[in-house]
This record gives C-alpha cells, structure tokens and sequence, in this order.
C-alpha cells in the first residue's frame, strides 16, 4: 500500500466511528470509499451489528454483497442516517467536486438522502478552489451532440472561455457509460469560481442528467494524511 492509499484507509476507518448500530448507511464509490466498506464489513462481523446499505453504484454494490453487508429497499425509508463517500476534489467551504469513478448521479442521490454526509479523502483532494479535476457531467445519449453544445455555451456564458469538454472512453474504446447507461463528459474547466451558480445552471440543460458538483451537501471532511486525521466541519448552512 502507497502512502496515498494509506492515507484513503486512515480516513475511511475514521470514520466508522460515526457508524452506530442500527443505521441505514449510504455507501460511496472508489478507492476510499472501498477501504470504508471493508472496514465497515469487518466491524459489523466482529460486532454482530444489524444495518442495512445501499450502495452508489454496481461496483460497490457488488463489494458489499461480498464483505456481508445488508443492502437496503428503498421503498422502506425516506431517510438515510449516513452516508460516506470519497471525492475528488474538496473545497474549504465542503464543496465538492464527484463523478471520477463515473457514479455521480446515484452519489448524489443517496448523499442528498442522507440525515449526514462524511466524506474521506487523502490531502491530495483539499484545494482552495475546484475545478482542476475535469468536471464530470452525465448526459442522455439521445441527441448527445446538442446538449454538449449548450454545455459548451454556458461555459462561455460563465466566463470559463472554449473548455474541452470530453466523451469518457472505456480502456477498449467506446463510450465509458454510467451505470444508468448515460455518456460521461469530462469538462476541464481549469476553475470554477461559482460552483452553486454552476451546478444550478448545468442542471437546467435538457439532456444534462446530474453533474459532479455537490454544493452544501457534505456535513464533515474526514482527511487521512502524514500526520494522521483531521477532521473538517462545513460551515453553518
Ligand atoms: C466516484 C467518486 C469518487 O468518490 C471519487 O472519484 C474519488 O475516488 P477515489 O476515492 O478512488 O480517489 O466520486 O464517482
């Protein structure tokens, strides 16, 4: 294990000790979030706890099924208590930017489900402002080609200037798509300045499904780094 990736594992066993008995606990995708849900696997063997999960996407979904982890019906609850998930980029004020791992959308509903959100990262993801991670925005395949045109027009429109913005493409080839079957665009916008104006904006363009910004939504910032945790609170909303 790298440094990097002991620094993922610190946060994520972090922040189990925010997981009680009894939970319904949403579950984030990517390398941090794997290490929290192997941890969480662990401890819910050792401690015969009974929470139920669900997962962000079919990859985590598949790793929770095979650490023992009960998932949940959705028609039972409105509500989760919890839910933990990685980032790839997070701003002083718990902006986040989401998507690197391709499952924003179902990220982003569970998150915005959620009575709390933690999010674990190493140091590598704390920037003073996002956007020089590609912002990810998922897109209806359907006349794909129009709507990334009006993705490119409010870019100009928020003064962001001709940014590329790119198809995700599977190592093989063809379209990378979303577990919901949608194209990824990786938007390299360098900076965003205004991530509540943008993330309300993106949302309006028809054929725009969700986007990668999560503004006002994490509660905690759980950081794993060289000298151990740190733990960062979102400021009062
Ligand atoms: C997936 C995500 C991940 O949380 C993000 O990409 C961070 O990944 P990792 O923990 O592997 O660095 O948003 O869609």
């Amino acid at each position: 294990m790298n440094d990097q990736d002991a620094a993922k594992r610190a946060a994520a066993e972090a922040a189990l000790t925010h997981v009680k008995d009894g939970m319904r606990l949403g579950l984030g995708t990517g390398s941090t979030a794997a290490h929290f849900v192997r941890a969480l696997g662990e401890r819910v063997k050792a401690e015969g706890w009974e929470l139920r999960c669900a997962p962000t996407s079919e990859a985590t979904r598949a790793l929770a099924v095979e650490v023992g982890l009960a998932l949940l019906d959705f028609d039972e609850t409105a509500q989760l208590d919890l839910t933990v998930d990685g980032a790839d980029e997070a701003d002083p004020s718990l902006n986040l930017l989401k998507g690197g791992g391709g499952a924003l959308l179902r990220e982003k509903i569970i998150a915005a489900s959620s009575r709390r959100m933690i999010v674990i990262a190493d140091e590598t993801k704390c920037v003073a402002q996002l956007g020089a991670f590609p912002l990810p925005v998922e897109v209806s395949p359907f006349a794909w080609q129009l709507t990334v045109g009006k993705l490119r027009g409010l870019f100009r429109e928020f003064e962001l200037g001709d940014v590329p913005v790119r198809l995700r493409a599977k190592p093989g080839g063809g379209p990378q798509l979303s577990d919901g079957g949608a194209y990824l665009f990786d938007c390299a916008l360098e900076r965003i300045p205004d991530p509540a104006g943008l993330t309300a904006a993106l949302n309006q363009i028809p054929g725009v499904i969700e986007n990668g910004l999560f503004v006002g939504i994490a509660d905690t910032l759980i950081v794993g780094g060289e000298n151990g945790v740190r733990t960062v609170e979102a400021p009062a909303r």
